[in-house]
């Protein structure tokens, strides 16, 4: 069992994330999330945590706990922790389901402009990764995408573990690949990195 941090990005399958987290703990994994401002406009981040009535911040980590009051122009003080840092040491394998085609992007590229993204850019490449793409199926077939998960494999040598999307009908009405993987195959996946 491992400390597995699931990154959640801006995909219509970001719905599945209280699912996925509960499957990832029923697998007895120590489970956190730390999801993009995107991907909650399609889940409820107090859902993962039904025993609080807030979001509790252990379990699932937003950008703004990265920068505790800064809109009120607080400083970071020496000594303080940094949050991805200290999320990149915690997680022994990095989830990212599902994984959308800005963020792939972004993770090509080596762009850190939020906390997902930051723990990515200082992860330990020896350490797996998991990645559950999803997206429109023209998105998926476009060259930009095999460009960038071809990057990805070339970042993480043989600790990129990549789950394929499925075909079906896709959130827009269009039916073609591009649909995040089952939550089994994805979980499959998290067991065949771990070991
Ligand atoms: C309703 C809706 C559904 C979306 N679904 C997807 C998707 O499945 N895959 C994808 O790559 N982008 C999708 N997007 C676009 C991303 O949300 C957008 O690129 C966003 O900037 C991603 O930010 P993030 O990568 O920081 O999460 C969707 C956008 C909207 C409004």
């Amino acid at each position: 069992m491992a400390n597995v941090l699931l990154g959640v990005t801006g995909s219509v399958a970001a719905i599945l994330t209280p699912q996925l987290y509960q499957r990832l703990r029923e697998e007895g994994h120590a489970v956190r999330v730390v999801a993009t401002q995107a991907s909650l406009y399609f889940f409820d981040p107090c859902a993962l945590d039904p025993s609080r009535p807030e979001r509790n911040p252990e379990v699932i980590v937003l950008d703004e706990d990265e920068w505790p009051g800064r809109e009120q122009g607080r400083h970071w003080q020496r000594g303080e922790p940094v949050l991805h840092i200290e999320l990149r040491r915690w997680a022994e394998v990095f989830v990212i389901a599902p994984l959308d085609a800005n963020t792939l992007a972004k993770l090509a590229h080596g762009l850190a402009d939020n906390c997902l993204t930051c723990i990515w850019r200082a992860w330990d490449t020896t350490r797996p990764v998991v990645v559950a793409p999803a997206m429109n199926t023209l998105m998926w077939e476009h060259p930009l995408t095999h460009r960038h998960l071809e990057q990805l494999r070339e970042l993480q040598p043989g600790r990129l573990h990549m789950v394929e999307p499925q075909s079906k009908q896709l959130a827009c009405g269009d039916v073609g690949v591009g649909a995040m993987a089952s939550l089994d195959e994805i979980i499959a996946a998290v067991r065949n990195a771990v070991v």
